[in-house]
């Protein structure tokens, strides 16, 4: 009996023995290859680790001078449009988009006859441009390509919106005055010209403001529609964001002052090319909840490029929420669905000899 129980247990410190040495010999191969991997991934995310450990805003130098921040950058009232007036109206478009051109550009060019229409291609492909071209190809409207390749691939996200301060810094340095709106706005029937050319000549005589932006329909504060993380790339808290309500970037018209520049623009852009600061991990756009109580309470969505510039204004205004949005109701705007706009246009294509080319009556 001992000698079976004593040859069972020496088999078993054998085998053991052998799994262990077994086991023993892989495991600095196993190791090694998570080490490895892990590195790589380190390495991949480096720059955003980088971003998120300093929170400072600091894009690459070779971004920035591509979008005109330069030793020596264009101001208004020096470096503008002279073959236009101003401010250029500025728009964007992508693919399935394109319909909303025409009615956008008839709107335009019943309230403004002598400003440009810059409309940004965000990638078209080469039978959508040209159709767009046969609308948009003279010195009224000018279609304007712009280069995702030349930026971080973060820029590209659709939701984030990341192209358009981008896109306004962009048009705003080369042209002097910008007044950006999302191709699907309209300004309504009783908006006039002059109402607008009244805030732009305001805008262009105060040079500590420049910016005027329009209120977001829900009067949400700021504190409620931005990722906490955010904040800490401006230096500030979003405890003093809480009764900061939000204003929207679908409208802006901004003049390019040297304060625009440095204090409203720069920041802003920055913010957008670093992915940390623009897209904090754990942001994201949907499944808002606006029942958790006080309002101000962050709502678990994040407004990416709207959220940046809410907080730039704010901290660069000591919150005056006032100097930076239009308040009155003489310029306004109407959103026009894509299927209206597509409607819109196939009725003037039936019309191919109209006189009305570029009436809205419709609207
Ligand atoms: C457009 O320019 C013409 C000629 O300079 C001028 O008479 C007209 O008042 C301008 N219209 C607007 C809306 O600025
Ligand atoms: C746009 O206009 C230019 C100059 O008038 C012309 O050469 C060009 O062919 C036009 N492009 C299209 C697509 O119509
Ligand atoms: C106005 O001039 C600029 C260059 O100064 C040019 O790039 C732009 O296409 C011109 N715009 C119009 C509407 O002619
Ligand atoms: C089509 O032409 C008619 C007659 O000229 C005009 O009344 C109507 O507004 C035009 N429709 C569009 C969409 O241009």
């Amino acid at each position: 009996m001992r000698t079976k129980n004593f040859i069972f247990i020496l088999c078993s410190v054998i085998i053991i023995s052998f799994v262990l040495i077994a086991f023993g010999q892989n495991k600095p191969e196993a190791i090694q290859n998570i080490v490895s991997s892990t590195h790589q991934q380190l390495r991949n995310f480096q720059d955003n680790l980088r971003d998120a450990e300093s929170k400072t805003l600091k894009a690459d130098e070779k971004y920035l001078k591509l979008l005109g921040f330069t030793k020596t950058p264009r101001y208004y009232p020096n470096d503008i449009w002279r073959n236009t007036s101003l401010p250029v109206i500025v728009t964007s478009v992508r693919e399935g988009q394109e319909s909303q051109v025409y009615s956008l550009m008839s709107n335009i060019v019943r309230i403004f006859p002598n400003n440009t229409l810059l409309v940004y291609d965000l990638g078209l492909s080469t039978y959508t441009l040209k159709f767009l071209l046969n609308h948009c190809n003279s010195s009224r409207c000018q279609v304007q390509m712009f280069m995702f390749s030349n930026f971080p691939s973060h820029i590209t996200k659709e939701d984030t919106h990341a192209y358009r301060p981008l896109i306004i810094q962009d048009a705003l340095q080369a042209t002097g005055a910008v007044f950006y709106i999302e191709c699907n706005y309209r300004f309504s029937k009783h908006t006039s010209s002059d109402k607008v050319f009244a805030v732009y000549e305001k805008l262009t005589k105060d040079t500590h403001r420049g910016i005027i932006t329009w209120p977001m329909n829900s009067k949400n504060p700021v504190s409620s529609l931005t990722h906490k993380k955010m904040f800490e790339y401006f230096h500030t808290d979003s405890e003093n964001f809480l009764f900061l309500p939000m204003v929207s970037a679908d409208v802006i018209m901004v003049v390019n002052s040297k304060f625009v520049h440095h204090e409203i623009m720069l920041p802003w852009v920055q913010c957008t090319l670093t992915q940390d600061c623009l897209i904090p991990i754990g942001a994201q756009s949907g499944g808002c909840r606006f029942d958790k109580k006080p309002l101000y309470r962050y709502s678990g969505c994040h407004n990416y490029d709207v959220s940046a510039l809410n907080i730039v204004l704010g901290v660069k205004t000591k919150f005056d929420y006032n100097t930076y949005t239009y308040l009155d109701n003489d310029i306004s705007f109407n959103i026009v669905p894509l299927a209206k706009a597509i409607d819109m246009l196939r009725k003037y294509e039936q019309n191919t000899t109209t006189e009305s080319r570029y009436s809205d009556t419709q609207l």
